[in-house]
């Protein structure tokens, strides 16, 4: 258990109370593209850095560019230094590259399987990585599928000898409901659920997983957290990025594929799920998943109403003239793909009866916010009829998730003066400067978390297949409508008026993109 009972009482600065990692070999699949370089090897350095990696680690590539073994690692060594988050310890560096093989080829060629087992057979006779194996899925999502089905009939990923074998699979997981269960059902084909570490980087945001310890280790805040007190919940997942040189993956998945199940869902399920009975992983993920399949499904005609799509047109992000959605390298001029989405969602169960959830994400808006906030009911204002005061500000909580990672709480009060007149101010409580985190990639926590076994911060099938079923509605429901539900936002704007209705009708406003 632990999220982790190590990782959670502790960020990676201070992770000194951690146990390493049981020795493994990691196996990368799609190691010479972009994830490996970028945050993988960073983030494995950091935990080598911090004493976490297990005392015998060893990584093995399997890819389709013909490299050398020498020229893979001189690849990865490159990709520390370039994207390193900390000075680089050259001993630790070092010993962290002392076994680094490469294997080429086709990853639905079963002789690849056979020299990856040859590979594994030989670097665990000469390293004590005990068998463990981890098997990292770094590549297109159309992979996954393939490789995990040769994995199972290679026998590469059968636990024996108490030995571990584990898979991690990136996400997207699906592009609808149908895909995802059918890449559960073929993985599950050939491992069992606990083996399955099902990725989503948000979880390895320290403020993400901050959710559950501000809900469930204060007495403050549970209480109240619930249709009582609670008026209503915005999610913002605002990007000031463009859709850049994504175009091709972009356009056939838009914003509602790229973050809601994922990113979007992870957020609403800590914010929303009730208390697990413990801090492990069954639990944790059994509470999440039972929230998400409590979301309202909605018809096609209520998925229409209470959604709004759209794409961004030319304007400029910070002063940065920005082209619009359709112009963008290997986007269709005629794309209807949304780079916006909000959602009013309703979850159906006691706690949150009738309290709406307002979700939004979106690329080229003006800031880059994630944050949720929560309102609470206004007070009666009864009190101050006869006052100066003509209206109370709303009481939010936000949870600051980037680039402010902080706690902000926003309440009314009394402006210094012979008369009554009153302003809402704040509290705010910064993590990042309070806990001084050493800078980190987000992987750290996930990866070691593999390793130790830990699968709290990963998602079950049962949870991604629950938020498929919330999202499917509103793909089917756009798919019908085509072009006529798409609405426009200028780049660097706040998003589409018509998301400003979609609160507005229930006379309620979002808050303001800004950082
Ligand atoms: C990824 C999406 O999963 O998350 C990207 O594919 C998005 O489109 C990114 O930009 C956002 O992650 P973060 O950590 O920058 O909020």
């Amino acid at each position: 258990m632990s999220m982790s009972s190590n990782v959670m009482s502790a960020s990676l600065s201070s992770l000194a109370s951690a146990r390493p990692a049981d020795p493994c070999t990691l196996v990368i699949f799609g190691a010479s593209g972009d994830l490996t370089r970028r945050l993988l090897v960073p983030a494995l350095y950091n935990l080598a850095a911090g004493g976490l990696l297990g005392e015998s680690f060893s990584i093995i590539g399997v890819a389709r560019p013909a490299l050398s073994c020498e020229a893979f690692r001189s690849g990865l060594e490159k990709g520390l230094r370039e994207f390193a988050t900390r000075p680089v310890d050259e001993r630790i560096a070092s010993s962290m590259f002392s076994s680094v093989d490469y294997v080429q080829g086709d990853f639905d060629d079963p002789k690849v399987y056979e020299q990856l087992r040859q590979t594994l057979e030989r670097v665990e006779r000469t390293r004590s990585t005990r068998g463990n194996r981890l098997f990292y899925l770094a590549t297109p999502p159309a992979a996954f599928a393939l490789i995990g089905g040769q994995l199972g009939r290679s026998g590469l990923a059968r636990e024996e000898k108490g030995a571990w074998r584990r898979l991690i699979v990136e996400k997207p997981f699906g592009t609808d409901l149908a895909s995802a269960l059918n890449l559960n059902r073929q993985l599950l084909s050939v491992l069992n659920e606990n083996q399955i570490y099902r990725i989503d980087h948000y979880l390895g945001k320290e403020t993400v997983q901050n959710i559950m310890v501000l809900r469930f280790a204060n007495g403050l805040f549970e209480p109240i957290w619930n249709r009582d007190h609670i008026d209503h919940v915005q999610i913002t997942v605002a990007e000031s990025l463009t859709v850049g040189t994504r175009g091709r993956f972009y356009d056939a998945t838009g914003a509602l594929r790229d973050m809601v199940p994922n990113h979007v869902f992870q957020l609403l399920s800590l914010v929303a799920m009730e208390p697990p009975a413990r801090f492990d992983a069954n639990a944790v993920r059994a509470e999440k998943a039972e929230l998400l399949d409590a979301v309202q499904i909605h018809s096609a005609a209520d998925a229409l109403s209470n959604s709004v799509r759209a794409q961004y047109e030319a304007g400029a992000v910070a002063d940065r003239r920005t082209e619009g959605y359709r112009q963008t390298k290997d986007v269709d001029p005629g794309s209807t793909t949304e780079t916006y989405v909000a959602l009013k969602l309703l979850i159906d169960n006691w706690r949150w009866a009738g309290v709406p959830f307002y979700v939004r994400t979106g690329k080229a808006l003006r800031s880059r916010l994630t944050e949720v906030a929560i309102n609470f009911k206004r007070a009666p204002f009864t009190m101050f009829r006869d006052t100066p005061v003509d209206r109370l500000t709303r009481n939010f909580l936000v949870l600051g998730i980037q680039p402010c990672e902080c706690i902000d709480l926003q309440f009314n009060a009394k402006i210094p003066g012979p008369s009554i007149a009153i302003k809402g101010v704040g509290m705010t409580f910064d993590y990042k400067d309070y806990f001084e985190a050493a800078p980190s990639t987000g992987y750290e926590t996930l990866i070691y978390d593999c390793m130790i076994g830990d699968a709290t911060l990963f998602q079950r099938a049962d949870a991604i297949e629950a938020g498929w079923r919330v999202v499917q509605p509103f793909i089917d429901a756009w798919r019908e409508a085509g072009a006529t539900h798409l609405a426009t936002y200028k780049a660097g704007s706040e998003g589409p008026e018509q998301a400003d209705q979609l609160l507005a009708r229930d006379g309620r406003s979002w808050r303001p993109i800004t950082e």
